[in-house]
């Protein structure tokens, strides 16, 4: 496994939309623990594989929760249901912070790393993380969605003063 470099704000790979996976092979295997790894590093709770510049319809998702590591291939929202105003980050805009209207309640379908597919329904977090990852797969970020005048700058001193 292996870090990747994130794709960051500015980065016009980011508006650009991903492509089917058509095999998932060694090398599909292997961007999606490097994902993974990446997205722990930096305290992610979602990736696209955009961000790390690969322009594949491929996102992980993890809670942290008891729940495992959601990695979904090909993923299409099937149906949604109701509002959630939620507050958003995203590893691509460091430090930044929007809010957003999502879905409360997604319906996805997949393939999952062993080509199977499969059907995951998502409410609250993980509805909005989904949401959020498959807007990267079209080509969509934070700032295109954002409520506007929402966005506020937190620097990572900012979050350690405020706990003293
Ligand atoms: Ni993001």
């Amino acid at each position: 496994m292996a870090l990747r470099e994130i794709r960051k704000e500015g980065d016009e790979i980011l508006k650009k939309k991903s492509k089917d996976v058509e095999v998932i092979d060694e090398r599909i295997k292997t961007l999606i623990e490097d994902m993974i790894e990446t997205m722990h590093k930096y305290d992610g709770v979602g990736l696209a594989a955009v961000q790390v510049g690969i322009l594949k319809k491929i996102i992980v998702i993890d809670l942290y929760d008891e729940k495992p590591i959601l990695k979904l291939i090909n993923p299409v929202i099937v149906k949604t249901k109701g509002k959630q105003e939620v507050e958003e980050g995203c590893l691509s805009f460091p430090n930044k912070y929007v809010k957003v209207i999502r879905p409360a309640e997604v319906v996805v379908e997949a393939l999952n790393e062993n080509g199977k597919k499969i059907k995951i329904t998502g409410t609250s977090l993980l509805a909005q993380a989904i949401s959020h990852e498959i807007d990267h797969l079209n080509g969509v970020v934070l700032t295109d969605v954002m409520l506007p005048g929402t966005m506020e700058y937190v620097t990572p001193e900012d979050l350690e003063n405020a706990k003293k």
